[in-house]
């Protein structure tokens, strides 16, 4: 027999519907598409059906008692939010460095003296895989406890073959046991190891001829990223590497001019990456390429505010025509969260976003930038059935209330998993 789902009379369900061909950009950001007095319909994990109340209950009358029924009375509902910028799979945390920052150090200056990711990279090079498993997991549940239905993970804390290849194991096992879905990056480029501080070139050459290849050939990952920033790896460096992981299908994506403008945001359109992420600092002129690439800025306000920096010019890229996600940056050292919906917040507090963009940003062009929309990011026929349901009576409240977890209940591919 069909597993039917019926969400029904919801105050209103947020569709973002007709954006999967292409992300949002523009005015096309506020198209959120508002039913009131919404019900979805899910068979077999796939939405069904989205319309009014009283539209459902017209067409499926007679099948009404066999469907699984949520009564989403004074609630609202979205499509699960979608993550596309984590650094999931670590070990530890860094709040000894919290403290130093709050003392006036920098975030380059405790990475540039063997702190930062060289910390949790030694912590995530000692973990074994059980460990590393266990903590990434607990933080996936986080993920769902706050509507997130779709993760993306880089690697990236390994530095060697053996630790990034174990990093991305746990994702994979991870992607099989967790009803998340987990969507995996390769990012072997993440800083240069500290005993090849003096020659940087030969740890890029290992990236390209030893990692690459490997992570490609066990298909451990879709996208290749690169750390682009003075002191880590130039725009030179970074363009080998997303050059050579493109010729093993790997598609680029680029940390870009996140402490300074460096050029990153030019380098992702010229190499045709799907995402240039970060972007704090990021230069009118690589603003305008990327618009004309068509490449998705993926702004990560949680840094800002744990960095205590200025945020990325959103407003200004939306105007140039840039498609905006939003994302946490999940990691023990710049962005210690998992909480989509603070995301939102401060994407309307500190970028100028409205709560219609924010909307966008969290889940349809979330999926744009990791390369699901055809599946997930909207509630729309046939897509998965990724559901949130929030306990706040409009989509307004989601970014003005802050500070609180709102989630009712999280639909993943049908199943109810949080309530
Ligand atoms: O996205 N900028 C580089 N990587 C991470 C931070 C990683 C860390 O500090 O552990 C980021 O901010
Ligand atoms: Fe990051």
């Amino acid at each position: 027999m069909t597993r039917t789902m019926y969400i029904s009379n919801a105050v209103e369900v947020i569709t973002l519907e007709g954006h999967t061909d292409k992300p949002a950009i523009k005015e096309a950001m506020s198209e959120i598409n508002v039913i009131k007095n919404g019900s979805v319909w899910i068979e077999d994990g796939k939405i069904a059906a989205v319309d009014t109340d009283e539209n459902i209950r017209a067409k499926y009358h007679d099948r009404i008692h066999e469907a699984e029924y949520i009564d989403a009375t004074g609630k609202i509902v979205t499509p699960g939010l979608v993550d596309p910028h984590t650094h999931l799979v670590h070990a530890g945390t860094r709040e000894n460095e919290y403290a130093m920052r709050l003392k006036g150090k920098t975030y380059m200056e405790i990475m540039n003296s063997g702190g930062g990711i060289h910390a949790t990279t030694r912590a995530t090079q000692q973990a074994s895989r059980e460990e590393l498993y266990e903590q990434s997991k607990n933080r996936l549940n986080q993920f769902l406890q706050h509507g997130v239905t779709t993760v993306e993970a880089k690697s990236g804390y390994g530095l060697t073959l053996e630790s990034e290849l174990k990093q991305l194991e746990v994702t994979e096992k991870l992607q099989k046991d967790h009803p998340i879905d987990l969507v995996s990056t390769f990012m072997g480029a993440h800083a240069v190891p500290l005993d090849e501080k003096d020659n940087p070139d030969k740890f890029v050459d290992r990236v390209i001829n030893e990692m690459i290849p490997e992570v490609a050939r066990r298909k451990l990952a879709t996208f290749n990223d690169v750390f682009c920033e003075r002191g880590v790896f130039t725009p030179e460096q970074s363009k080998r590497i997303l050059e050579a992981g493109k010729e093993y299908g790997l598609i680029p994506k680029i940390h870009a001019d996140e402490i300074e403008p460096y050029g990153g945001a030019e380098l992702a359109a010229e190499v045709d990456a799907i995402s240039a992420e970060h972007l704090l600092r990021a230069s009118d002129e690589g603003i305008k390429k990327m618009a004309e690439a068509g490449v998705i800025g993926v702004l990560l306000p949680g840094t800002a505010f744990f960095l205590m920096a200025a945020y990325a010019e959103a407003r200004k890229m939306i105007d140039a025509g840039v498609p905006i996600a939003l994302s946490t940056d999940a990691n023990p050292g710049s962005s210690p969260t998992i909480s989509m919906p603070f995301i939102m917040n401060l994407g309307c507090l500190n970028m100028g976003m409205t709560p219609e963009e924010v909307l966008t940003a969290t889940t349809i062009n979330a999926a744009h930038a990791i390369g699901r929309a055809d599946e997930i990011g909207s509630l729309e026929v046939g897509k998965k059935a990724d559901v949130t349901i929030w306990k706040v009576p409009n989509y307004l409240t989601l970014s003005y209330q802050y500070g609180m977890n709102h989630v009712d209940t999280v639909i993943k591919a049908g199943e109810k998993l949080v309530v």
